[in-house]
């Protein structure tokens, strides 16, 4: 089996290391399968080199903002633009870059009222390239897996890693393989991945198979694997964290809230803040907050029934399929960073989910369901004292409104069969398409219905 390799032979020597997140083994390779030598567990990046020489937080804050008046492709990118905590390049012309990143941070007036939190921001990653939060992962690992000669980079997906995948791919001149379940990723993430040449496969399984038969594929052909297993995906994913409190002028928000599905986000961002209060870029944590779907909710379950020390799987079932995983493979980091940032971790109902999804909508901004747990989250940890009214409260929208049509005209036509209740709460919320004749005396009445 090939490995990835982090020294090449008569260049510099590279700026991190691969770490085993159990054993701690430290390694300059790591094998296509991303796991340990020694205990077969997660790897993660680490930078030795901050050890004798911690890269300086006021130099590194005004080399950001800089780069923000240059015009080179990786000052460009709000992923790379943040290079100093990344894996070094011997060159910058080899990033893989499609502009990821940059994304803006909304206030949300009206979820505030609904939440009474007034303090309460959307960091909205569905404003990426490929139109959700992979792409600030995929731009490194995609890099990487081409400067270690790779042709083929491959992934399972619920769809949004493989859209992204297949767009950097594309970019980057290799080619893509993509898992995905059969029937169960939206039409708009998989004609991406088509549009984009990547070899799509529809497997007659669900996320987890996907991810099972990926990890087998890779010990057995030259494949690069871009699920976020691939430790590249998370370092990128990272600045997500970066790019939000530089937006926030350095100022700690009080809890951040992220949909929590095979859990690399939730890592990625742990851990850039923890890498940020030791390089003294901020002097305390915000508590990181897991939201996942009752239906898709193994993280919830470990915690609660397993006390983190084990992960209980489920088997996985939603309408908000981005996040319809029971075997997450990060659970372990994940488990981490809660513990570590004091966040929470709860479970929303399907009703829930495209309650929030359409408050979010209403707000001119819109989301896939996936992202919308965050604000049902948010309402539940409001209610339970978790989160208090007068606390800064940033939701991390992770994936565009557009990705997922199907289920945004389900909920206005009334499709989504539900209880009397959910009928009633759902009603202000939904602006069901009107069909009328071609005539200016029915459109002027259906005017006067709604003045
Ligand atoms: N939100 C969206 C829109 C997603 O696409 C995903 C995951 C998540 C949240 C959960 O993030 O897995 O890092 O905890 N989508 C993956 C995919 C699994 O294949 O597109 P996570």
């Amino acid at each position: 089996m090939s490995s990835v390799s982090t020294s090449t032979p008569g260049l510099r020597q590279e700026n991190f290391r691969f770490r085993c997140i159990a054993c701690g083994d430290l390694s300059d390779a790591a094998s296509q399968d991303f796991r340990c030598g020694h205990c077969g567990d997660l790897l993660e990046i680490t930078y030795p080199t901050w050890k004798e020489t911690k890269p300086d937080a006021a130099k590194l804050k005004s080399t950001w903002q800089k780069r923000r008046l240059s015009s080179s492709p990786v000052d460009l990118s709000g992923v790379w633009r943040y290079r100093d905590l990344l894996p070094a390049l011997d060159d910058e012309q080899q990033v893989i870059t499609l502009r990821e990143g940059n994304t803006p941070l909304y206030e949300l007036p009206r979820c505030a009222r609904i939440t009474d939190v007034p303090r309460l921001f959307a960091k909205h990653q569905g404003m990426n390239p490929t139109g959700s939060f992979k792409d600030a992962g995929m731009t490194v690992a995609a890099t990487f897996a081409r400067r270690a000669g790779f042709r083929w980079v491959a992934c399972a997906s619920t769809g949004n890693t493989s859209a992204s995948m297949a767009a950097y791919a594309a970019r980057g001149g290799m080619r893509s393989l993509v898992l995905v379940p059969e029937g169960k990723i939206s039409w708009s993430k998989l004609s991406q991945a088509l549009d984009y040449g990547a070899v799509t496969c529809q497997l007659r399984t669900d996320f987890d198979g996907c991810l099972k038969l990926l990890q087998e594929l890779v010990r057995k052909a030259p494949v690069y694997q871009l699920n976020s297993i691939n430790p590249f995906r998370l370092e990128g994913q990272k600045t997500l964290a970066i790019e939000l409190l530089e937006q926030l002028d350095w100022q700690v928000p009080d809890h951040i809230i992220v949909p929590g599905g095979n859990l690399g986000n939730s890592s990625a961002i742990g851990k850039a803040l923890l890498e940020m209060r030791e390089l003294k870029l901020i002097s305390r944590l915000p508590k990181l907050s897991v939201i996942q779907a009752e239906g898709a909710n193994a993280l919830v379950r470990t915690l609660r029934e397993a006390g983190g020390k084990r992960l209980i799987s489920v088997p996985a079932e939603t309408r908000a399929t981005a996040i319809r995983i029971g075997n997450p493979a990060s659970w372990k980091k994940a488990a981490h960073v809660l513990e570590t940032t004091g966040g929470a971790c709860e479970q929303v109902s399907e009703f829930e989910i495209a309650q929030a999804k359409a408050e979010i909508g209403a707000e001119g901004i819109g989301c896939e369901p996936a992202s919308a747990v965050t604000l049902a989250g948010l309402k539940k940890l409001v209610k339970q004292g978790f989160v208090k009214r007068d606390e800064t409260v940033v939701l991390v929208l992770t994936g565009n409104l557009l990705k997922d049509p199907e289920f945004t005209i389900g909920f206005h036509r009334g499709d989504m069969s539900g209880s009397i209740q959910e009928a009633e709460a759902a009603a202000p919320l939904r602006h069901p398409p009107i069909v009328l004749d071609a005539s200016l005396d029915a459109v002027m009445r259906t005017l006067e219905r709604f003045n």
